[in-house]
């Protein structure tokens, strides 16, 4: 990804993108807190959301470290974890950007964590039938 847009609105705007690798070493600097769930972070020119979607994604695998094996807790954490994320951005595209971005990781990490609870859920009923007919065979109740 380029790290400007235009010279324009680097001149305009000071518009300058942080690139990656920079962005998981700066975040490393206070790793505990962006694995912390409930730790507000404040971007004040936030851009695209090159600082903010990375928390998210740490807080997130956070919660699947954590309360993987709860589908209630899954999504209530996450729902958490998204609403300590706050930008400021002056550039009305880029907010869009750094909106769709943080969507996107967050419909993402919800599809997936709704997919697995699908499947545990035919897992479960799957196994309760397999139960329900060995019952049935040995003549018990269920
Ligand atoms: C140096 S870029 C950093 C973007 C992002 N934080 C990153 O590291 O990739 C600065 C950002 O601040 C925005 N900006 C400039 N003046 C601003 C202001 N007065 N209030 C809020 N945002 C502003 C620009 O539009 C630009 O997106």
């Amino acid at each position: 990804m380029s790290l400007i847009k235009s010279k324009k609105r680097v001149a305009d705007h000071g518009e300058v993108f942080t690139p990656r690798w920079l962005v998981e070493k700066m975040l490393d600097l206070v790793k505990g807190e962006t694995e912390r769930i409930d730790a507000r972070f404040l971007e004040p020119a936030c851009g695209s959301g090159n600082f903010l979607v990375p928390v998210l994604q740490r807080k997130l695998a956070a919660i699947e470290a954590k309360f993987g094996k709860s589908d209630f807790e899954r999504r209530h954490y996450a729902l958490l974890a998204l609403m300590c994320c706050y930008g400021i951005e002056l550039l009305a595209d880029n907010i869009a950007e750094c909106r769709a971005n943080m969507l996107e990781v967050f419909a993402d990490y919800l599809i997936r964590a709704l997919a697995q609870s699908g499947a545990r859920r035919r897992h479960d009923h799957a196994r309760y039938e397999r139960r329900a007919d060995q019952c049935r065979g040995m003549g018990l109740p269920r």
